[in-house]
């Protein structure tokens, strides 16, 4: 790789990329030329990153030459069809959708678990997890670097931006239609009030929808799956028990999850403030008594994994519960495609 490697950004404007220049434009600037990629509606638009007005390409194999490192946050057909295309280009895919996840010769990496899963990539591409996985993984991880992870059992409650642009704008329309409304105190008025749920089997304002991603097999989601397969991935751990139920939130960005960790040691609060609080991207955030644990208003625009309300079970010596919140489109997508981004082009 180039000593300034060209960078591609594909889906430069949509809700992940507009993090991603956001982010190549305040972090360390390791890069050549950057290019901004986007689908024929968006051609000749031009958007900022490191202060600078680039001009928006369409994708096709013209605008991938030359390019050393594509970030791909597209839809997941569009990943699916052109990451290959820019892999055997000679580009290096970092890729954002869930197209890859499960692949066994694409790595998925977090880089504070595994980094170095990175290396090999026999198809050219590397990809990130789900912005719920990403919300507890770095948590979970380093706890169980330190005990062993027996067991994870979580609910999370998910921000409209984990949908895109289209999230963001059913809830922005529906929080119109109610304002100042007695709605939500019969069956069925915010339903009727709001007519179009937009991407959601169900009003999102004043609401809260116990589904998130596709239905898949027994009553299982594609979002509660992937985090069951992500995780195990991720932690080198192919038989842990996982278990989640997605939720989506009348929340625009920061995506939260309720943990029970169960572990092969017995644990306790001190140690896992100790833990938590030496783990790179972790902030611990837990003074109940002051009104201190992490909500997604107060920590969305920020990089780490907030950690607080952390409690041993009641009933259960090895188990550890507690509650995290973290910017979805920052390190749950955005910022964990740049760091994947980094190291390869550090060469680590
Ligand atoms: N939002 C999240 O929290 C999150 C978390 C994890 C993973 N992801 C994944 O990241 C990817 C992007 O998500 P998003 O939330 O940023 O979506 P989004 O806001 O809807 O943006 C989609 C982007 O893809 C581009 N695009 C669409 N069709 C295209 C095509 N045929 N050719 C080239 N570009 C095309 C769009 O360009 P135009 O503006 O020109 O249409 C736009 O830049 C998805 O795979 C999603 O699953 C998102």
């Amino acid at each position: 790789m180039r000593d300034r490697p060209a960078l591609a950004v594909v889906g430069a404007t949509g809700a992940v990329g507009s993090v991603l220049r956001a982010l190549l434009s305040e972090r360390r600037d390791l890069w050549g030329e950057i290019r901004l990629i986007a689908s024929p509606r968006s051609a000749g638009r031009k958007l900022p990153v490191r202060g600078e007005e680039v001009e928006v390409l369409a994708l096709g194999e013209e605008a991938l030459e030359g390019v050393d490192l594509a970030l791909f946050a597209v839809p997941g057909e569009v990943a699916a069809e052109w990451a290959p295309v820019a892999a055997a280009r000679g580009a290096v895919v970092v890729d954002g959708s869930a197209v890859f996840r499960t692949a066994e010769d694409v790595p998925l990496v977090v880089p504070e678990i595994n980094a170095h899963a990175a290396r090999a990539r026999p198809r050219g591409i590397v990809t990130g997890p789900d912005c719920t996985t990403l919300a507890m993984i770095v948590a979970v991880g380093a706890l169980h670097s330190e005990w062993g992870l027996d067991e994870l059992v979580l609910a999370s409650y998910q921000a409209v931006s984990g949908s895109g642009r289209d999230g963001m704008a059913a809830l922005r329309r529906q929080l119109t239609e109610v304002a100042g409304t007695d709605l939500g105190t019969k069956p069925g008025d915010v339903r009727r009030a709001v007519g179009d749920t937009g991407p959601y089997p169900a009003p999102i304002a004043l609401n809260v929808v116990p589904f998130t991603g596709e239905l898949a097999e027994d009553g299982w989601t594609s979002e509660e799956l992937a985090v069951r397969a992500e995780t195990r991935k991720i932690l080198s751990l192919p038989r842990l028990r996982v278990t989640a139920t997605c939720v989506r939130v009348p929340v625009v960005t920061g995506h939260s999850v309720a943990v029970h960790a169960r572990f092969e040691r017995e644990v306790s609060v001190r140690a896992a403030h100790e833990i938590l609080a030496g783990a790179p991207g972790v902030v611990v955030c837990d003074d109940p008594e002051q009104g201190e644990f992490p909500t997604p208003a107060d920590v969305v625009g920020t990089d780490p994994t907030w950690v607080g309300r952390v409690r041993r079970s009641l009933d259960d010596p090895r188990g550890l519960e507690f509650f995290v919140s973290g910017d979805n489109l920052r390190k749950g997508t955005a910022l964990n495609l740049v760091q994947i981004a980094e190291s390869v082009a550090n060469g680590h």
